[in-house]
């Protein structure tokens, strides 16, 4: 079960962070327009595409779940920490939040119009980050959007590198290695984003969102 090894980990290190994380990084999100630019056109999208259910895997405390919301998207939150699940669940109690994997989704397949991965894929080894973009395109529906946000690496510099996350152990991943392997699932890229290392005041790292799109059926 080497696939499933590291969630413990996770889920302990966000459940015994949830208050603090919960306390700045609603304000982070909203306080940068660089962060949501793509989110917003993500959101623009999927309802220019006919609209439907929208996950935000990795959702944390809610707050882009909440944003989805405010833009008209009929958006859910999964999230691996019960403490973050509980937090999103009292700042947005109209809203619907599950815990669960997002490597491993109680979702049909084709049947979201959207998932968005918003520094969650960060937590993923190298090693199994291949089968988790796999799960996020296989619960999309055709023409369905995926839009996944992530501190990078230069391109040259490789595929992917440890790093020194305050909460729990993390990797940078470069923006051709994540896009290629969402190739090999089926989706196709629309747009990226990639943020200049001086802009993120923490750790001086690229940020990079990826916009892709499964093909029309
Ligand atoms: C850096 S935080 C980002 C949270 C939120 N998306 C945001 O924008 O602030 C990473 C989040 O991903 C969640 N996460 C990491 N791996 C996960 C997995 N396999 N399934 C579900 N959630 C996961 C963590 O519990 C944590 O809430």
């Amino acid at each position: 079960m080497t696939c499933f090894e590291h969630l413990p980990t996770v889920r302990t290190d966000y459940d015994a962070m949830a208050q603090a994380y919960a306390a700045f990084i609603g304000d982070a999100f909203t306080g940068s327009p660089l962060n949501h630019v793509l989110v917003q056109a993500f959101a623009d999208l999927v309802q220019q595409s006919g609209g439907g259910t929208v996950a935000d895997v990795g959702c944390g405390p809610g707050h882009v779940t909440a944003y989805l919301r405010d833009r008209g998207v009929d958006a859910f939150g999964i999230d691996l920490s019960p403490q973050l699940i509980a937090a999103a669940r009292e700042a947005n109690p109209d809203l619907r939040f599950d815990v669960g994997d997002m490597g491993a989704l109680d979702i049909a397949t084709g049947s979201l119009a959207g998932v968005l991965a918003n520094y969650s894929i960060i937590h993923t080894p190298p090693d199994v980050l291949p089968a988790l973009l796999g799960e996020l395109s296989r619960v999309l529906a055709p023409g369905g959007h995926l839009l996944v946000s992530f501190q990078a690496l230069a391109d040259t510099e490789g595929t992917a590198e440890a790093f020194d996350h305050k909460v729990s152990p993390a990797w940078r991943y470069s923006a051709d290695h994540v896009l290629s392997l969402l190739r090999q699932t089926g989706v196709e890229e629309v747009a990226r984003l990639t943020i200049a290392p001086r802009e993120d005041p923490v750790r001086g790292f690229p940020q990079t969102h990826v916009l892709t799109r499964k093909a029309p059926a």
